[in-house]
């Protein structure tokens, strides 16, 4: 289709999620390879955000999970996991759960991230309730954190933890209340690592006591959160929750849609931060986002109870654990032990933070922190004070300046003020040196600009 055509049917017809329509037209991206992308004017991008933090493997294996794909296709184009099981998804269960640690075990596959976090918080109720025989709408309350981004649909975004996103579809889910984060860079001077864990401890001990430890169901966090800016967990601090949750009888579910499957250098990020959650929430990277698949993984002990009382998870997606996106996701993991994804992103990690590290020579960059293929730096008004720039500022600053100046300049990330302003850097976990001083060239270049444009 001519160019002129695509841009006048997305004009007329392409209803985009998150965009204020109405406004520019949209970028037009028509095909990818490696860590690059290519408009319809042929401009060529470097993807520093996989997509949506989800493109692990690149845009480069379109050939061999295409044929992956069309192999099931002919074999067996779609079955349900409605009653039934399909090859397929007996395989990839079995992968999965080969891959996950610990005594996570059991897989029941959805389409996406949102529909894995409202999967694992309905798990949540009604494993309470069949375990212990409970009236539904007894043990149904959910924790979660600050600013953290968990999906879209009701119950996904009930547990979401930004307030512009949940305000307009009030009244929402009941009933989640929201700790704080880790976000370390703006706890007061001098308080030590020991110290910030214990606080971030007693609030959300203090939280589930106000809440009623024998309602709440679900604590559900990321292991790194995203939104905000990738903020790492303090040392102890998984230790902590998971002893809170046992104390209180309370399931932890790890949301792992961005973290698994290679993002911090592990299938499972769970392992590196020793999490031992009871329920795991993955998609994203499980496909490398080459199909439309999550997962929810747990342990034997939450399905107990549905074995024994005969009782079953009165859930399902039609198209959880399609065959063809089954199919996508193991010939995924198969390129990703082959290519050693998670090996590379270990070995090649320290690189990465020693590169963007070169960033915080600049006066508006006041933090730079993350972990494995993922990391933020933080935008600040004054670097002494750590001080922040104002909702106005950052509306020009990042929605301005700096989201359409990365573009131009071929850089693709995300500018972020969900929280404090970050820019978020997550590239294919296939980047190399060469990409990861390309990208810090073209961001310093252009932070270096914008820190012209606000005094
Ligand atoms: C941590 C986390 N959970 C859940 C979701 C929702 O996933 P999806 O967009 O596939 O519904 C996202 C999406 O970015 C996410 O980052």
């Amino acid at each position: 289709m001519a160019a002129t055509d695509l841009r006048r049917l997305a004009a007329d017809h392409l209803w985009l999620h998150f965009t204020q329509m109405g406004g520019h037209p949209p970028p037009i991206i028509v095909r990818g390879d490696g860590c690059y992308l290519e408009d319809l004017e042929g401009k060529r991008y470097l993807d520093a955000l996989a997509g949506l933090f989800s493109v692990n493997l690149g845009y480069g294996f379109g050939e061999e999970i295409g044929q992956a794909a069309h192999e099931q296709m002919r074999e067996l184009p779609f079955y349900t996991n409605w009653t039934y099981a399909h090859p397929r998804a007996i395989e990839l269960s079995a992968e999965v759960a080969s891959l996950a640690p610990g005594d996570l075990n059991r897989v029941f596959f959805v389409s996406g991230g949102s529909e894995a976090v409202e999967a694992a918080w309905k798990l949540a109720r009604q494993y309470f309730s069949v375990r212990d025989g409970l009236e539904p709408g007894k043990k149904y309350k959910a924790i979660a954190r600050d600013i953290a981004y968990h999906g879209t649909t009701m119950g996904a975004l009930s547990i979401n933890g930004i307030e512009a996103l949940r305000a307009p579809f009030e009244p929402l889910v009941p009933e989640v209340r929201h700790v704080s984060n880790t976000n370390r860079y703006h706890r007061p001077d001098g308080e030590t690592e020991a110290e910030f864990t214990a606080f971030l401890l007693e609030e959300l001990e203090r939280t589930i006591l106000e809440m009623d430890p024998e309602t709440v169901c679900l604590v559900h966090m990321e292991p790194v959160q995203n939104a905000g800016g990738s903020f790492v967990p303090p040392a102890g601090y998984w230790a902590g929750v998971r002893e809170l949750c046992d104390r209180y009888d309370i399931l932890l579910s790890a949301d792992e849609v961005i973290t698994a499957f290679g993002r911090l250098g592990h299938w499972f990020a769970s392992e590196r931060y020793d999490i031992r959650p009871d329920i795991v929430t993955s998609a994203k990277g499980l496909s490398s986002s080459y199909a439309a698949i999550g997962a929810v993984v747990t342990t034997d002990k939450v399905m107990e109870p549905f074995l024994e009382s005969g009782a079953m998870y009165s859930h399902g997606i039609t198209f959880g654990g399609h065959p063809v996106m089954c199919a996508i996701a193991l010939k995924n993991i198969e390129i990703m032990k082959r290519e050693r994804i998670n090996e590379h992103v270990l070995e090649n990690e320290d690189a990465f933070r020693a590169t963007l590290a070169q960033l915080l020579d600049l006066p508006i960059v006041g933090d730079l922190r993350g972990a494995g293929f993922f990391y933020a730096i933080e935008l600040v008004k004054d670097k002494e004070t750590r001080e922040t720039f104002s909702d106005e500022e950052c509306d020009t600053l990042l929605r301005g300046f700096l989201s359409p100046r990365l573009f131009e300049k071929g850089l693709i990330c995300r500018a972020d003020d969900r929280g404090d302003p970050v820019i978020q850097i997550s590239p294919p976990l296939i980047a190399t040196q060469a990409q990861f001083d390309e990208m810090t060239g073209i961001l310093g270049e252009v932070l270096a600009e914008a820190w012209e444009e606000m005094q």
